[in-house]
């Protein structure tokens, strides 16, 4: 199993659930969060005055899916939160190593969905 970590523009979201929800991925969780992207590590001095790097609100979107899904959630990400302007976020992926449903005790695959 792998988890995506998306990170994405807030206005992007709605769209976005709709299209996974067509595809049949029900489990996710949802952040607002707060990042800024190549521009990280900038600092700026403006007339004697340090200026801090300004934060965007993003939503972040953690998806576990199994390992053959992973490509295709990618895509949906991807061709869903795309504008084609700086700024339309990333997609991070990680091993998983196990999942627990917690009320039937299913593990593994069994629990994702
Ligand atoms: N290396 C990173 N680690 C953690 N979070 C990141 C990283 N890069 C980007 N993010 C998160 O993704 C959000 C969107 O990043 P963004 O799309 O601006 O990335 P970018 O590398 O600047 O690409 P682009 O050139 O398309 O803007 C950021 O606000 C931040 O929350
Ligand atoms: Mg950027």
């Amino acid at each position: 199993m792998k988890k995506l970590e998306a990170i994405i523009r807030p206005e992007k979201f709605q769209e976005l659930r709709e299209e996974l929800d067509q595809h049949g991925v029900k489990g996710m969780t949802i952040s607002e969060v707060a990042g800024c992207g190549q521009q990280k590590g900038q600092k700026g001095v403006f007339r004697g005055n340090k200026y801090e790097i300004k934060l965007y609100p993003k939503v972040k979107v953690e998806l576990v899916v199994d390992n053959d899904d992973v490509d295709v959630t990618a895509n949906i990400i991807s061709r869903t939160c795309s504008t084609d302007q700086v700024g339309d976020g990333k997609i991070f992926v990680s091993a998983v190593e196990d999942v627990y449903r917690i009320r039937t005790g299913e593990t593994g695959k069994e629990a994702l969905q």
